[in-house]
């Protein structure tokens, strides 16, 4: 696949070093040119300006602060429609580091504002609640990529994605169920800055993500 990434930090590096071990096709840009070619440069990528990265493109990720977010999309075309049709993925944490509260006042997902600055594009929450490190570090069993969004085929792509990096997707509906993830991102963040494992907070319950074949 051909993906461009819009934004030039640890997640966008992080992605691009797994999808391009993939064989997949990575452009990055951010709004720091130089940024977005020593990205390219350490992940194997190449770089492209701003407003070329979601040209012909199957997906996008979208890589940026939250607060970065309107910015970059714009700069990215997305409200005249160059996003339009394109799986786009939304893997932004809007949550105060520290505590882990949820940011949008309007106490909607972020992932609906994300839709709403990018017409028609089809929004999928994912890729969230891992450090970005599990996309570049062999880990002993795949993990669980828990995502949602409303576009069957986009879900299909970015499942195909998750694959890629190591991951089993699980996708728990449609983009309604976004700010949900969104929360349980935020009560990650809070029980690891008190010094808690999540993964110790929550019944183990199912069976685990099955191996990659
Ligand atoms: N890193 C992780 O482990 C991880 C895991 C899950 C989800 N996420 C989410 O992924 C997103 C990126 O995280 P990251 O760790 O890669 O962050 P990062 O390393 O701090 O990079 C942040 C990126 O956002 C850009 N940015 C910030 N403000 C901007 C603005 N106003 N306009 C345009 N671009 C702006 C930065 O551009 P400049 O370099 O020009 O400032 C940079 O490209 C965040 O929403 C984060 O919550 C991160």
């Amino acid at each position: 696949m051909r993906i461009g990434i819009l934004g030039t930090g640890a997640l966008a590096a992080a992605l691009a070093t797994g999808w391009t071990r993939a064989g997949h096709d990575i452009s990055i840009g951010g709004r720091s040119p130089e940024r977005a070619e020593a990205a390219a440069k350490a992940s194997g990528a190449r770089s492209r300006p701003l407003r070329e990265v979601a040209v012909g493109v199957d997906a996008v990720l979208l890589a940026v602060h939250w607060r970065g977010v309107a910015d970059i999309l714009r700069a990215a075309g997305a409200p005249t429609g160059s996003l339009a049709g394109k799986p786009l993925i939304d893997p932004t944490n809007a949550v105060e580091h520290g505590i882990g509260v949820p940011q949008p006042e309007s106490g909607r997902a972020m992932a609906h504002h994300v839709a709403e600055l990018a017409p028609g594009a089809h929004v999928v929450k994912a890729f969230h609640l891992f450090p970005s490190t599990r996309w570049t570090t062999p880990a002993s069993s795949p993990v669980t990529v828990a995502m949602c969004g409303d576009d069957p085929r986009a879900l299909d792509v970015v499942g195909s994605l998750a694959r890629d990096v190591g991951g089993v997707p699980g996708v728990i509906g449609g983009l309604d169920r976004a700010r949900q993830l969104e929360e349980v991102a935020g009560f990650v963040i809070a029980l690891a800055f008190a010094g808690l494992d999540a993964q110790s907070a929550i019944p183990a319950t199912g069976t685990p993500a099955p191996a990659q074949p």
